[in-house]
């Protein structure tokens, strides 16, 4: 089976840049299932009820998060305990919304995904992912070979643990979180795809998908900047996955860093 796998969607270069190129992507490539980190969706920061909306229509089947997955104001929190949407498992007990689920497709087949964050560089203070995404990744074996793991993480060191440590037991663990597609992409000894991040779908004129002049202006001068999401030159950066169905091993992993142009010209 084919899966793609798209990374952080920023902001409203990101949204446009899928919902005119989605589509026809799952259609050339033949793709059963598509899921896409939404992190940074609605304005650099979360992900809504009504941006999750727009992506089912786009293609995607199933939403994943990460560090800003809670950056949204509580009331709007409550569709995170839809089946389709996954925010990190490590968070402390208590918070909204779950960190694994199986989607069914239509043909029967089931698909495990889980969603980690790693521990290295941020400011929360969170379970172990390693000792809970086994837990979990043990579970869902008990349902399904096919098992995808979105690790939310900034060092590529902790990511490449990670999969080493699962290697053989998961079809693929994709790295997110940096905005930066790494070209690292390979499958493990033991059948598991592995990227160290899949980099992100949003505006590439941009530092990490923020205005580059604000981002500037806060190195430059040490003070407080307000940052508003880029615009300019949308891209969608994505893996897609070839999985043995029977097996759940990875047969291959291939980079998708696709650029769109300025929506001003293309529109
Ligand atoms: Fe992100
Ligand atoms: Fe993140």
């Amino acid at each position: 089976m084919k899966i793609l796998f798209i990374g952080d969607i920023f902001g409203n270069a990101g949204r446009r840049a899928l919902s005119e190129r989605l589509p026809s992507l799952i259609e050339e490539n033949g793709i059963d299932l598509c899921i896409a980190n939404a992190e940074n969706i609605a304005g650099g920061r979360g992900v809504t009820q009504n941006m999750f909306r727009k992506l089912r229509r786009y293609g995607v089947h199933v939403v994943t998060g990460g560090n800003h997955s809670f950056s949204i104001p509580d009331c709007d929190l409550g569709f995170m305990n839809y089946n389709e949407v996954l925010r990190p498992l490590n968070y402390p007990p208590g918070n909204v919304g779950h960190g694994s689920t199986v989607y069914t497709l239509d043909n029967g087949l089931a698909v495990g995904v889980v969603n980690l964050q790693g521990r290295i560089f941020f400011h929360e203070s969170l379970e172990c992912p390693f000792r809970m995404g086994n837990e979990a990744i043990e579970e869902l074996k008990t349902i399904t070979p096919i098992i995808i793991v979105d690790f939310h993480a900034e060092a590529t060191s902790e990511k490449i643990a990670f999969a080493q440590f699962v290697d053989g037991n998961v079809s693929a663990v994709l790295g997110t979180h940096t905005h930066v597609q790494t070209a690292d992409e390979r499958i493990l000894p033991g059948g598991t795809a592995f990227i160290s991040d899949v980099g992100m779908t949003g505006p590439e004129d941009s530092i990490i998908g923020m205005s580059k002049e604000q981002v500037l202006k806060k190195f430059m001068l040490q003070t407080h900047v307000r940052f508003e999401p880029s615009e300019k030159s949308p891209m969608i950066n994505a893996v897609i996955l070839d999985i043995d169905e029977q097996t759940g091993k990875a047969l291959s992993i291939v980079r998708v860093y696709e650029r769109l142009g300025n929506f001003n010209e293309s529109l």
